[in-house]
């Protein structure tokens, strides 16, 4: 399958980082110009941004999306986005399920689960994401809780191919620490494993499994070079098109 870089901007953005997602794509653009093969890039800002960036970025390869939908169309549901008007405004992707929309927002699974159906018939590609607290991980129910939220995060007789995974333990994100290699692979290889089982070998097999949490030019050539590590969901060091290319490139 192709590799997946994306940047998760967060609440992050203002019209001025617009800049950065065109200096991104011209970085793209130079390193594609020099034959190396790249995996696919994607930037997801907030709404405010979105259609902006979209038409910035409209014949580069960088791609955009979102950080989450509501589960409807359109209707009397103030303040919140569907995943219509996400592909309206020139996304190709949605971000669903982090951790952050879990811990702030109360999203549990179902509700996840629900968000990725919206997306998909809205013609979108879902990054449906999973990952366990530290306090689960000391307890030693990491994986039960990962495949946990997998299970129920997507929706029955889902298309796998529309779907993209990304672990992101909750304790990795924005604490400049990472799980070890060998925790990674265990916990990517439960996770494709997981797939494989629900979907089918060649399916499940080829659903993209991306690894969030403190990825950093420092540190991204070794994550990425772990098995069943797909790519990457970047938070803080996708800000800035100077330490997010280099993720991108390795
Ligand atoms: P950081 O890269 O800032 O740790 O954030 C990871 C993340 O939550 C991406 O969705």
């Amino acid at each position: 399958m192709r590799r997946i870089i994306a940047g998760n901007w967060k609440m992050n953005g203002l019209q001025a980082a617009r800049a950065q997602a065109l200096a991104l794509a011209e970085g793209v653009a130079a390193a594609t110009a020099a034959g190396t093969q790249l995996p696919r890039v994607v930037v997801c800002p907030p709404a405010t941004l979105l259609a902006d960036i979209a038409r910035d970025l409209a014949g580069t390869a960088v791609e955009t999306g979102g950080q989450d939908c509501h589960t409807g169309t359109s209707g009397a549901h103030t303040g919140d986005v569907s995943a219509q008007m996400l592909a309206d405004a020139g996304a190709r992707l949605v971000i669903l399920g982090h951790s952050e929309r879990r811990a702030d927002h109360g999203e549990a699974d179902a509700l996840v689960a629900a968000k990725v159906t919206a997306a998909l018939a809205a013609g979108l590609e879902a990054i449906v994401c999973v990952g366990e607290t530290e306090a689960e991980r000391d307890a030693g129910r990491a994986e039960a809780v990962v495949l946990g939220q997998l299970a129920g995060s997507l929706p029955e007789g889902v298309d796998p191919a529309a779907v993209t995974i990304a672990y992101e333990p909750v304790w990795a994100i924005g604490t400049g620490r990472t799980p070890t290699v060998a925790d990674v692979a265990a916990m990517h290889g439960a996770i494709r494993a997981a797939l494989v089982a629900r979907f089918g070998a060649e399916a499940g097999g080829a659903v993209a499994i991306l690894y969030g949490g403190s990825v950093k030019p420092s540190n991204a050539a070794e994550l990425m070079a772990v098995a069943d590590v797909n790519g990457a969901l970047v938070g803080g060091a996708s800000l800035k098109a100077g330490d997010f290319l280099p993720i991108v490139l390795a």
